[in-house]
Protein backbone atom coordinates (compact mmCIF):
# COMPACT_ATOMS: atom_id res chain seq x y z
CA UNK A 1 0.00 0.00 0.00
CA UNK A 2 1.36 3.31 -0.88
CA UNK A 3 2.14 4.80 3.14
CA UNK A 4 0.76 8.53 2.36
CA UNK A 5 -2.23 8.09 0.20
CA UNK A 6 -3.19 5.03 2.40
CA UNK A 7 -2.59 6.12 5.92
CA UNK A 8 -2.04 9.69 6.01
CA UNK A 9 -3.74 11.06 3.17
CA UNK A 10 -6.92 9.84 4.86
CA UNK A 11 -5.80 11.53 8.15
CA UNK A 12 -4.90 14.50 6.59
CA UNK A 13 -8.39 15.15 4.80
CA UNK A 14 -10.06 15.98 8.16
CA UNK A 15 -7.95 18.66 8.07
CA UNK A 16 -8.22 22.51 7.03
CA UNK A 17 -6.53 22.00 3.58
CA UNK A 18 -3.75 24.31 4.42
CA UNK A 19 -3.08 23.35 7.54
CA UNK A 20 -2.48 19.98 5.97
CA UNK A 21 -0.72 20.90 3.20
CA UNK A 22 1.36 22.94 6.20
CA UNK A 23 2.02 19.68 8.37
CA UNK A 24 3.27 17.53 4.35
CA UNK A 25 5.78 20.66 3.96
CA UNK A 26 6.56 20.72 7.54
CA UNK A 27 7.18 17.35 7.69
CA UNK A 28 9.38 17.23 4.62
CA UNK A 29 11.22 20.80 6.11
CA UNK A 30 11.85 18.15 9.82
CA UNK A 31 13.16 15.17 7.94
CA UNK A 32 15.57 16.84 5.83
CA UNK A 33 17.72 18.67 9.08
CA UNK A 34 18.27 15.13 10.40
CA UNK A 35 20.69 12.42 9.14
CA UNK A 36 19.00 9.47 7.14
CA UNK A 37 15.99 12.20 6.67
CA UNK A 38 16.18 11.99 2.99
CA UNK A 39 16.34 8.64 2.92
CA UNK A 40 13.15 8.20 4.94
CA UNK A 41 11.49 10.71 3.12
CA UNK A 42 12.61 8.63 -0.68
CA UNK A 43 10.54 5.72 1.32
CA UNK A 44 7.44 8.00 -0.06
CA UNK A 45 8.62 8.47 -3.25
CA UNK A 46 6.89 5.61 -6.25
CA UNK A 47 8.40 2.42 -5.55
CA UNK A 48 10.43 3.73 -2.73
CA UNK A 49 13.23 5.53 -4.89
CA UNK A 50 13.35 8.89 -6.78
CA UNK A 51 13.03 7.80 -10.39
CA UNK A 52 15.16 8.87 -12.82
CA UNK A 53 16.01 7.59 -16.38
CA UNK A 54 18.51 9.57 -18.46
CA UNK A 55 15.83 10.04 -21.46
CA UNK A 56 13.98 12.64 -18.99
CA UNK A 57 16.62 15.37 -19.03
CA UNK A 58 15.78 18.20 -20.56
CA UNK A 59 17.95 21.28 -20.74
CA UNK A 60 15.31 24.91 -21.27
CA UNK A 61 17.15 27.93 -20.94
CA UNK A 62 20.53 26.64 -20.74
CA UNK A 63 18.67 24.97 -16.96
CA UNK A 64 19.42 21.19 -16.50
CA UNK A 65 16.42 19.62 -15.26
CA UNK A 66 16.95 15.94 -14.49
CA UNK A 67 13.41 14.94 -15.53
CA UNK A 68 10.83 17.37 -17.00
CA UNK A 69 8.61 18.22 -13.24
CA UNK A 70 8.70 20.98 -11.16
CA UNK A 71 7.47 21.64 -8.16
CA UNK A 72 5.40 24.83 -8.93
CA UNK A 73 5.27 28.18 -7.07
CA UNK A 74 2.88 28.23 -3.91
CA UNK A 75 3.28 25.07 -2.55
CA UNK A 76 6.83 25.65 -0.98
CA UNK A 77 6.12 29.16 -0.80
CA UNK A 78 8.97 29.85 2.15
CA UNK A 79 11.72 28.15 0.18
CA UNK A 80 12.12 25.14 2.97
CA UNK A 81 11.56 21.94 1.32
CA UNK A 82 13.64 21.75 -1.48
CA UNK A 83 16.26 18.71 -1.24
CA UNK A 84 12.65 16.58 0.14
CA UNK A 85 10.42 17.56 -2.80
CA UNK A 86 13.97 16.64 -4.95
CA UNK A 87 13.96 13.11 -3.29
CA UNK A 88 10.17 12.57 -4.29
CA UNK A 89 10.94 12.84 -7.78
CA UNK A 90 10.97 16.75 -9.08
CA UNK A 91 13.87 17.87 -10.84
CA UNK A 92 13.47 21.29 -9.68
CA UNK A 93 11.33 23.77 -7.05
CA UNK A 94 9.82 27.26 -7.90
CA UNK A 95 9.83 28.49 -4.47
CA UNK A 96 7.33 32.03 -3.47
CA UNK A 97 5.60 33.94 -4.44
CA UNK A 98 8.07 35.89 -2.68
CA UNK A 99 7.15 39.76 -1.76
CA UNK A 100 9.51 42.30 -0.86
CA UNK A 101 8.34 42.04 2.69
CA UNK A 102 6.42 40.32 5.71
CA UNK A 103 2.41 40.02 4.93
CA UNK A 104 -0.23 37.47 6.27
CA UNK A 105 -2.06 37.08 3.11
CA UNK A 106 -5.78 36.72 3.26
CA UNK A 107 -7.97 35.48 6.48
CA UNK A 108 -8.01 32.22 6.91
CA UNK A 109 -9.87 30.03 6.08
CA UNK A 110 -8.58 30.47 2.59
CA UNK A 111 -7.81 27.17 0.63
CA UNK A 112 -10.01 24.29 0.17
CA UNK A 113 -10.45 21.00 -1.43
CA UNK A 114 -13.48 21.18 -3.18
CA UNK A 115 -13.23 17.61 -5.14
CA UNK A 116 -10.74 15.30 -4.94
CA UNK A 117 -7.70 16.62 -6.52
CA UNK A 118 -9.41 20.07 -7.32
CA UNK A 119 -8.40 23.72 -4.84
CA UNK A 120 -9.89 26.91 -4.53
CA UNK A 121 -7.08 29.33 -2.78
CA UNK A 122 -7.37 32.89 -2.10
CA UNK A 123 -4.15 32.60 0.02
CA UNK A 124 -3.01 36.38 -1.18
CA UNK A 125 0.80 35.72 -1.28
CA UNK A 126 1.51 35.24 2.62
CA UNK A 127 5.36 35.38 2.99
CA UNK A 128 7.61 35.92 5.71
CA UNK A 129 9.11 38.11 2.57
CA UNK A 130 12.59 38.07 0.95
CA UNK A 131 14.83 38.41 3.62
CA UNK A 132 13.94 35.13 5.19
CA UNK A 133 12.96 33.36 2.44
CA UNK A 134 16.38 33.73 1.01
CA UNK A 135 17.91 32.48 4.45
CA UNK A 136 15.63 29.51 4.44
CA UNK A 137 16.94 29.03 0.64
CA UNK A 138 20.51 29.52 1.01
CA UNK A 139 20.82 25.98 3.27
CA UNK A 140 20.15 24.85 -0.57
CA UNK A 141 23.14 26.51 -2.17
CA UNK A 142 25.44 24.40 -4.21
CA UNK A 143 23.23 21.51 -3.86
CA UNK A 144 22.74 21.40 -7.48
CA UNK A 145 19.13 21.47 -7.35
CA UNK A 146 17.22 24.19 -9.77
CA UNK A 147 15.86 26.70 -7.70
CA UNK A 148 12.96 28.98 -9.44
CA UNK A 149 11.84 32.27 -7.35
CA UNK A 150 8.82 33.72 -8.09
CA UNK A 151 8.98 37.35 -7.88
CA UNK A 152 5.65 38.94 -6.69
CA UNK A 153 4.62 42.55 -4.71
CA UNK A 154 2.98 43.15 -1.47
CA UNK A 155 -0.28 44.32 -1.79
CA UNK A 156 0.13 48.02 -1.22
CA UNK A 157 2.02 47.98 -4.28
CA UNK A 158 0.32 45.88 -6.06
CA UNK A 159 -2.21 48.59 -6.08
CA UNK A 160 0.04 51.29 -6.88
CA UNK A 161 -0.83 53.33 -10.13
CA UNK A 162 2.96 54.24 -11.41
CA UNK A 163 4.83 51.07 -13.20
CA UNK A 164 7.94 52.70 -11.65
CA UNK A 165 6.84 51.32 -8.58
CA UNK A 166 5.83 48.04 -9.41
CA UNK A 167 9.77 48.09 -11.06
CA UNK A 168 11.21 48.66 -7.92
CA UNK A 169 9.60 46.13 -5.47
CA UNK A 170 10.44 43.21 -8.46
CA UNK A 171 13.52 44.38 -8.64
CA UNK A 172 14.30 44.40 -5.05
CA UNK A 173 13.22 40.55 -4.82
CA UNK A 174 15.19 39.88 -7.58
CA UNK A 175 18.19 41.55 -6.64
CA UNK A 176 17.74 39.49 -3.26
CA UNK A 177 17.46 36.22 -4.64
CA UNK A 178 19.64 36.63 -7.50
CA UNK A 179 22.71 34.68 -6.28
CA UNK A 180 20.22 31.54 -5.45
CA UNK A 181 17.66 31.71 -8.87
CA UNK A 182 18.68 29.41 -11.39
CA UNK A 183 15.24 31.24 -13.21
CA UNK A 184 12.86 33.68 -12.10
CA UNK A 185 9.24 33.95 -12.23
CA UNK A 186 7.56 37.16 -12.40
CA UNK A 187 4.24 36.03 -10.17
CA UNK A 188 1.83 39.24 -11.51
CA UNK A 189 -1.17 36.97 -12.24
CA UNK A 190 -2.60 36.05 -9.16
CA UNK A 191 -6.39 36.97 -9.04
CA UNK A 192 -6.03 36.76 -5.24
CA UNK A 193 -3.99 40.19 -4.55
CA UNK A 194 -6.65 42.94 -5.53
CA UNK A 195 -5.41 44.74 -8.72
CA UNK A 196 -2.69 42.20 -9.71
CA UNK A 197 -4.11 40.86 -12.99
CA UNK A 198 -4.22 44.00 -14.86
CA UNK A 199 0.01 44.44 -14.26
CA UNK A 200 0.24 41.57 -17.33
CA UNK A 201 -0.87 44.44 -19.44
CA UNK A 202 1.63 45.46 -22.08
CA UNK A 203 1.69 49.23 -20.08
CA UNK A 204 2.77 47.56 -16.74
CA UNK A 205 4.79 44.41 -17.78
CA UNK A 206 6.56 45.72 -20.20
CA UNK A 207 8.62 48.47 -17.57
CA UNK A 208 8.62 45.72 -14.83
CA UNK A 209 10.16 42.84 -17.00
CA UNK A 210 12.89 45.46 -18.61
CA UNK A 211 13.85 46.34 -15.01
CA UNK A 212 14.20 42.77 -13.43
CA UNK A 213 16.49 42.34 -16.56
CA UNK A 214 18.42 44.94 -15.74
CA UNK A 215 18.56 44.62 -12.07
CA UNK A 216 20.12 40.89 -13.48
CA UNK A 217 22.84 42.41 -15.47
CA UNK A 218 23.80 44.99 -12.52
CA UNK A 219 24.35 41.74 -10.37
CA UNK A 220 26.27 39.50 -13.04
CA UNK A 221 24.17 38.59 -15.85
CA UNK A 222 20.48 37.88 -17.60
CA UNK A 223 19.20 34.52 -15.62
CA UNK A 224 15.68 33.24 -17.42
CA UNK A 225 13.02 35.10 -16.56
CA UNK A 226 9.23 33.58 -16.93
CA UNK A 227 6.10 35.72 -16.70
CA UNK A 228 2.76 33.54 -15.45
CA UNK A 229 -0.29 34.81 -16.57
CA UNK A 230 -3.88 33.56 -15.85
CA UNK A 231 -5.99 31.13 -17.55
CA UNK A 232 -8.67 33.86 -17.93
CA UNK A 233 -6.25 36.19 -19.90
CA UNK A 234 -8.02 37.03 -23.78
CA UNK A 235 -6.78 35.98 -26.22
CA UNK A 236 -5.73 39.68 -26.93
CA UNK A 237 -4.41 40.28 -23.61
CA UNK A 238 -2.46 37.31 -24.05
CA UNK A 239 -1.43 38.61 -27.80
CA UNK A 240 0.00 41.42 -25.40
CA UNK A 241 2.29 39.33 -23.14
CA UNK A 242 3.61 37.26 -26.14
CA UNK A 243 4.40 40.69 -27.35
CA UNK A 244 6.43 41.48 -24.24
CA UNK A 245 8.05 38.19 -23.74
CA UNK A 246 9.12 37.99 -27.04
CA UNK A 247 10.71 41.70 -27.33
CA UNK A 248 12.77 41.10 -23.88
CA UNK A 249 13.35 37.22 -24.57
CA UNK A 250 11.51 36.06 -21.54
CA UNK A 251 9.29 32.77 -21.18
CA UNK A 252 5.97 31.94 -20.26
CA UNK A 253 4.20 30.20 -17.41
CA UNK A 254 0.68 28.82 -18.37
CA UNK A 255 -1.02 28.86 -15.80
CA UNK A 256 -2.58 30.17 -12.73
CA UNK A 257 -5.59 29.40 -11.23
CA UNK A 258 -8.42 30.40 -12.86
CA UNK A 259 -11.67 32.45 -11.22
CA UNK A 260 -13.77 31.46 -13.60
CA UNK A 261 -17.27 31.01 -11.77
CA UNK A 262 -19.12 28.31 -14.19
CA UNK A 263 -15.79 26.65 -13.90
CA UNK A 264 -15.91 26.98 -9.98
CA UNK A 265 -20.07 26.13 -9.59
CA UNK A 266 -19.39 22.58 -10.80
CA UNK A 267 -18.39 21.80 -7.05
CA UNK A 268 -21.37 23.32 -6.56
CA UNK A 269 -23.20 27.04 -6.59
CA UNK A 270 -21.82 28.22 -3.13
CA UNK A 271 -18.39 28.35 -4.90
CA UNK A 272 -19.32 30.25 -8.03
CA UNK A 273 -18.71 33.48 -6.34
CA UNK A 274 -16.55 32.71 -3.71
CA UNK A 275 -13.30 34.51 -4.05
CA UNK A 276 -10.00 32.44 -4.96
CA UNK A 277 -8.74 30.36 -7.92
CA UNK A 278 -9.23 27.27 -8.86
CA UNK A 279 -6.83 24.46 -9.32
CA UNK A 280 -6.02 20.95 -9.93
CA UNK A 281 -7.98 18.12 -11.42
CA UNK A 282 -10.57 19.81 -13.95
CA UNK A 283 -10.94 19.14 -17.32
CA UNK A 284 -12.00 22.66 -18.50
CA UNK A 285 -9.27 24.39 -16.74
CA UNK A 286 -6.78 21.49 -17.63
CA UNK A 287 -7.89 22.43 -21.30
CA UNK A 288 -7.60 26.53 -20.76
CA UNK A 289 -4.03 26.19 -19.55
CA UNK A 290 -3.32 23.72 -22.80
CA UNK A 291 -5.02 25.75 -25.55
CA UNK A 292 -3.25 29.08 -24.00
CA UNK A 293 0.36 27.13 -24.17
CA UNK A 294 -0.99 25.88 -27.48
CA UNK A 295 -1.61 29.34 -28.64
CA UNK A 296 1.74 30.63 -27.74
CA UNK A 297 3.42 27.88 -29.31
CA UNK A 298 1.61 28.70 -32.56
CA UNK A 299 2.28 32.21 -32.42
CA UNK A 300 5.94 32.22 -31.63
CA UNK A 301 6.50 29.22 -33.85
CA UNK A 302 7.66 27.42 -31.20
CA UNK A 303 9.89 29.93 -30.27
CA UNK A 304 8.90 30.71 -26.62
CA UNK A 305 9.91 28.98 -23.63
CA UNK A 306 6.70 27.88 -21.88
CA UNK A 307 6.54 26.07 -18.61
CA UNK A 308 3.13 24.13 -18.37
CA UNK A 309 0.99 23.80 -15.43
CA UNK A 310 -2.84 24.06 -14.97
CA UNK A 311 -4.45 19.92 -13.80
CA UNK A 312 -1.41 17.48 -15.02
CA UNK A 313 -1.74 14.84 -12.41
CA UNK A 314 -0.59 11.88 -14.71
CA UNK A 315 1.15 10.82 -17.57
CA UNK A 316 -1.67 11.81 -19.93
CA UNK A 317 -2.21 14.98 -18.80
CA UNK A 318 1.97 15.85 -18.62
CA UNK A 319 2.01 14.55 -21.98
CA UNK A 320 -0.70 16.95 -23.13
CA UNK A 321 1.11 19.80 -22.17
CA UNK A 322 4.46 19.03 -23.67
CA UNK A 323 2.59 18.09 -27.10
CA UNK A 324 1.17 21.67 -26.77
CA UNK A 325 4.09 23.42 -26.50
CA UNK A 326 5.58 23.67 -23.17
CA UNK A 327 8.64 21.81 -21.17
CA UNK A 328 9.14 21.94 -18.17
CA UNK A 329 5.84 21.40 -16.30
CA UNK A 330 4.61 22.24 -12.83
CA UNK A 331 2.47 20.70 -10.46
CA UNK A 332 1.31 22.11 -7.34
CA UNK A 333 -2.59 20.03 -6.36
CA UNK A 334 -1.65 16.79 -7.91
CA UNK A 335 0.76 16.48 -4.76
CA UNK A 336 -2.46 16.51 -2.78
CA UNK A 337 -4.94 14.64 -5.37
CA UNK A 338 -2.82 12.00 -6.42
CA UNK A 339 0.18 11.55 -3.41
CA UNK A 340 3.68 11.98 -3.01
CA UNK A 341 4.37 9.13 -5.82
CA UNK A 342 2.48 11.29 -8.40
CA UNK A 343 6.38 12.66 -9.88
CA UNK A 344 7.88 8.87 -9.83
CA UNK A 345 3.86 8.12 -11.99
CA UNK A 346 4.26 10.12 -14.25
CA UNK A 347 7.64 9.99 -14.93
CA UNK A 348 7.48 6.66 -15.31
CA UNK A 349 4.99 6.31 -17.48
CA UNK A 350 6.79 9.20 -19.98
CA UNK A 351 9.77 6.85 -20.42
CA UNK A 352 7.55 4.07 -21.35
CA UNK A 353 5.90 6.19 -23.30
CA UNK A 354 8.97 6.98 -25.10
CA UNK A 355 10.05 4.26 -25.60
CA UNK A 356 6.80 2.69 -27.30
CA UNK A 357 6.62 5.57 -29.56
CA UNK A 358 10.92 5.58 -30.09
CA UNK A 359 10.78 9.25 -28.82
CA UNK A 360 14.82 9.98 -27.96
CA UNK A 361 14.29 13.04 -25.99
CA UNK A 362 11.70 14.58 -25.08
CA UNK A 363 12.38 17.90 -27.26
CA UNK A 364 11.10 15.86 -29.76
CA UNK A 365 7.54 15.99 -28.23
CA UNK A 366 6.92 19.33 -27.75
CA UNK A 367 4.59 21.57 -29.74
CA UNK A 368 4.01 18.68 -31.94
CA UNK A 369 0.20 18.63 -31.26
CA UNK A 370 0.17 22.60 -31.08
CA UNK A 371 -2.52 22.97 -34.12
CA UNK A 372 -4.74 20.24 -32.23
CA UNK A 373 -6.11 22.63 -29.36
CA UNK A 374 -8.53 25.17 -31.05
CA UNK A 375 -9.11 28.95 -29.02
CA UNK A 376 -12.52 28.19 -28.85
C1 LIG B 1 -2.14 26.19 -2.51
C2 LIG B 1 -1.73 26.90 -3.76
C3 LIG B 1 -0.90 28.00 -3.68
C4 LIG B 1 -0.51 28.68 -4.85
N1 LIG B 1 0.31 29.76 -4.76
C5 LIG B 1 0.75 30.36 -5.90
C6 LIG B 1 1.68 31.43 -5.84
O1 LIG B 1 2.17 31.82 -4.79
N2 LIG B 1 2.03 32.02 -7.02
C7 LIG B 1 1.54 31.59 -8.24
O2 LIG B 1 1.90 32.14 -9.28
N3 LIG B 1 0.71 30.55 -8.31
C8 LIG B 1 0.30 29.93 -7.18
N4 LIG B 1 -0.55 28.87 -7.26
C9 LIG B 1 -0.93 28.37 -8.61
C10 LIG B 1 -0.02 27.21 -9.02
O3 LIG B 1 1.34 27.58 -9.05
C11 LIG B 1 -0.42 26.65 -10.40
O4 LIG B 1 -0.18 27.62 -11.38
C12 LIG B 1 -1.89 26.26 -10.46
O5 LIG B 1 -2.30 25.72 -9.23
C13 LIG B 1 -2.17 25.25 -11.58
O6 LIG B 1 -1.43 24.07 -11.37
P1 LIG B 1 -2.06 22.75 -10.68
O7 LIG B 1 -3.36 22.47 -11.37
O8 LIG B 1 -1.01 21.72 -10.83
O9 LIG B 1 -2.28 23.13 -9.24
C14 LIG B 1 -0.96 28.20 -6.11
C15 LIG B 1 -1.80 27.08 -6.17
C16 LIG B 1 -2.19 26.42 -5.03
C17 LIG B 1 -3.08 25.25 -5.13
Amino acid sequence: MEIYKGLASPMLDRLDSETSHVIVREALHFAETFPGGLKIIEQFAYKRKRFLDPKLRVQVCGIEFDNPLVMGAGWDKEGRAVKGLWRLGVAGVEAGGVPEYPQEGNPRPRQFVVAPGVIIQRLGFNSSGMNKVARNLSRYERCGIPIGIQVTENRDVASSDTPEDHAKACVAVTQKMYHIASWFTLGLSSPNTPGMRRLQGKRWLAPIVSAVFGAMEDMGGRKPLFVKIAPDLTWEELDEVIEVASAYRAGIVASNTTTNPDIKAKYGERWRYERGGLSGDDSDFRAMSTRQIAYICRATGNGLPVMGAGGIKDTPTALEKIMAGALPLQIVSAIRGEGLTVFGRINRGIVEFMDREGVKSLKELVGVEANIHSVA
